[in-house]
């Protein structure tokens, strides 16, 4: 129940329509009995710096920023914490007394979801296919562990500005072309294999990587919440599978915690979604 008491989180994203976030959210906060209710917000990108000075005016506790928002919101916020400065671009909000301070949890919700499948990054050799907004979240945290993380982009020069960045914070990092990722040798020799392209989200869409040159060695996740033919072809492949629903989940678990200050109910959440 909405009352006067009520704490207001919101999304910005635009089209905004699609978003889980709100049943997620809010059957968390039903679960634990909290005053707060997440709403979506549909901003047009002309009206994202109103739509920031709009959560001082009314007094929202926070909000997520999605597509396509997540890099221009930085310069309209007052402060950004460590990771969110890294990769350049911000999912999580809070307002803390009028000061609005930005954070990104994708990485660390990308992590988690490998974690929870007894994956672990550490001392891994690592592809990532893509490098738009969800390739350089996911690029930062696998960086901290992997062994070596190899980054092919369609557009070669978008490659190559993920891989300078990710080289600038220590990263072991390298770029693959056409070549590499087509050829069985260089597969055969990684461990991990992240789809971040929304390439899959048609049914019809080929995937980047050929699934005969995948084997059982193989861990290959896809950021597309739903079972991608990438991923379809990957389990028959034998391999470990992953889809973008538990980087979803754990990112908002994060988001929450940082809101609240409170563990939220992970189960509820993940059934919800
Ligand atoms: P997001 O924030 O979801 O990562 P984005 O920043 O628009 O979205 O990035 C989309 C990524 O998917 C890019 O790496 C893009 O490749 P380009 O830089 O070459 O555009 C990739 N992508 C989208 N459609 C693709 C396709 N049909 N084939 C290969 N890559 C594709």
């Amino acid at each position: 129940m909405i009352k006067g008491t009520t704490k207001i989180i919101g999304i910005f994203g635009w089209p905004v329509e699609h978003t889980k976030s709100p049943a997620m959210h809010n059957a968390a906060f039903a679960h634990l009995g909290l005053d707060y209710c997440y709403v979506p917000f549909s901003v047009r990108p002309e009206d994202l710096r109103s739509a920031v000075d709009g959560i001082r005016a009314l007094g929202l506790s926070g909000v997520n920023i999605t597509v396509p928002h997540k890099e221009a919101v930085v310069p309209f916020l007052d402060e950004v914490a460590e990771d969110a400065s890294c990769i350049g671009a911000v999912n999580t909000v809070k307002n803390e007394n009028g000061i609005l301070k930005g954070h990104n949890t994708d990485g660390i919700g990308f992590m988690r979801s490998l974690e929870e499948r007894g994956v672990q990054a550490k001392g891994k050799k690592t592809l990532i296919l893509g490098a738009g907004g969800a390739a350089r979240a996911v690029g930062h945290a696998i960086c901290k562990e992997a062994a070596e993380c190899y980054i092919y982009n369609r557009t070669t020069e978008k490659g190559r500005a993920l891989y300078e960045r990710l080289l600038k914070t220590g990263g072991n990092v390298h770029m693959a072309d056409n070549a590499m990722i087509g050829d069985k040798g260089f597969l055969s020799g990684t461990d991990i294999i992240i789809n971040t392209t929304s390439l899959g989200l048609a049914e019809a869409d080929a995937p980047l990587v050929d699934a005969s040159l995948l084997n059982a060695g193989h861990v290959v996740c896809d950021l597309v919440y739903k079972k991608t033919r990438f991923l379809a072809e990957a389990e028959k492949a034998g391999c470990v599978t992953i889809d973008g629903l538990g980087m979803l989940l754990w990112q908002g678990v994060a988001a929450f915690e940082i809101w609240t200050g409170i563990k939220p109910p992970i189960e509820v959440m993940r059934k919800t979604l």
